[in-house]
């Protein structure tokens, strides 16, 4: 299907979302819905049930969609990506965490087939400096027990009037980047590629490779920052991640900090990596 014939507001399809999945486990089971509360929500209900390693939720709509800090994730129906993987593999605890910065990741090379985008620590998307997509990673239980629900929300064909007023400035949508729709099954089979490959690579290499490819995509190293953290305000140099995938900042006093929790504003203006 070419993109001018996208089917703007229909449901995805699994069928025309595999044409574009080269995937061996991710997506194995894959339940497109209508509309629902929170993807992420359904994934872990699912993931309650015993669902599989790999189970993906995505829906055409979110009632209850859900962002960082509480905040709610806008989702209008039809246009965008709405989308939650059930991850049981073994992971250690310390790896959990490097799981929002690998989707950063597969989410900037997805969206590099239309525009250029970039990361902004730890979890947004962004083209020229706004907020394309989100990614909120959940987990639950413990050992062998544990689940991790990533969950992903990138705007695609949202129109600048489906973005409520107090997001006109600070969001943005591939529609509105590049002046023409596209076709959202080949967004998300390719995003789900782009996740199990880095995946794959994380298991099979450790963190090395995948914060080398992060601080290549991510617009914000070496730009001076801001860090609303939950006990405080801090401001200095973003110089890189730490093996845990922490933010290590260079504070204005010269001491080293390691941000492991926070809102960054980039001072001098988002910039590409
Ligand atoms: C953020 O930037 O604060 C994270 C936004 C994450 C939104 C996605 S949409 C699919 C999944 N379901 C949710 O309720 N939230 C995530």
């Amino acid at each position: 299907m070419t993109e001018s014939r996208n089917r703007v507001g229909s449901r995805l399809e699994p069928d025309e979302m595999r044409r574009h999945m080269a995937t061996r486990w991710l997506g194995a089971d894959l339940r497109c819905l209508e509309t629902v509360g929170s993807t992420n929500t359904v994934a872990r209900e699912l993931a309650n049930a015993g669902a599989p390693h790999g189970t993906v939720v995505i829906a055409d709509a979110q009632t209850n969609g859900r962002g960082r800090l509480g905040r709610s994730w806008v989702s209008p129906a039809g246009k965008n990506l709405y989308l939650s993987a059930i991850l049981r593999a073994d992971l250690p605890v310390e790896s959990v965490p490097l799981i929002t910065l690998l989707a950063g990741v597969a989410v900037v090379d997805t969206v590099a087939e239309w525009h250029a985008a970039a990361i902004k620590w730890p979890n947004d998307v962004l083209i020229d400096g706004r907020k394309l997509g989100g990614i909120l990673a959940e987990t639950e239980g413990q050992g062998a027990e544990r689940v991790v629900v990533l969950g992903i929300g990138l705007n695609l064909n949202a129109a600048f009037d489906d973005l409520p007023a107090e997001l006109h400035n600070k969001a943005t949508s591939l529609f509105i980047a590049i002046g023409r729709p596209v076709e959202r099954a080949r967004v998300a089979g390719r995003l789900l590629s782009h996740l199990e490959r880095r995946y794959d690579d994380l298991a099979a290499r450790g963190f090395a490779p995948l914060a080398e490819a992060w601080r290549a995509r991510c617009g914000m190293i070496g730009r001076q920052v801001r860090i609303a953290e939950p006990d405080g305000v801090v401001a200095g140099e973003a110089l890189g991640l730490d093996a845990g995938g922490a933010l290590r900042v260079r504070l204005d006093s010269g001491a080293e900090r390691r941000v492991v929790a926070g809102d960054v504003t980039v001072l001098d203006g988002y910039g590409s990596p």
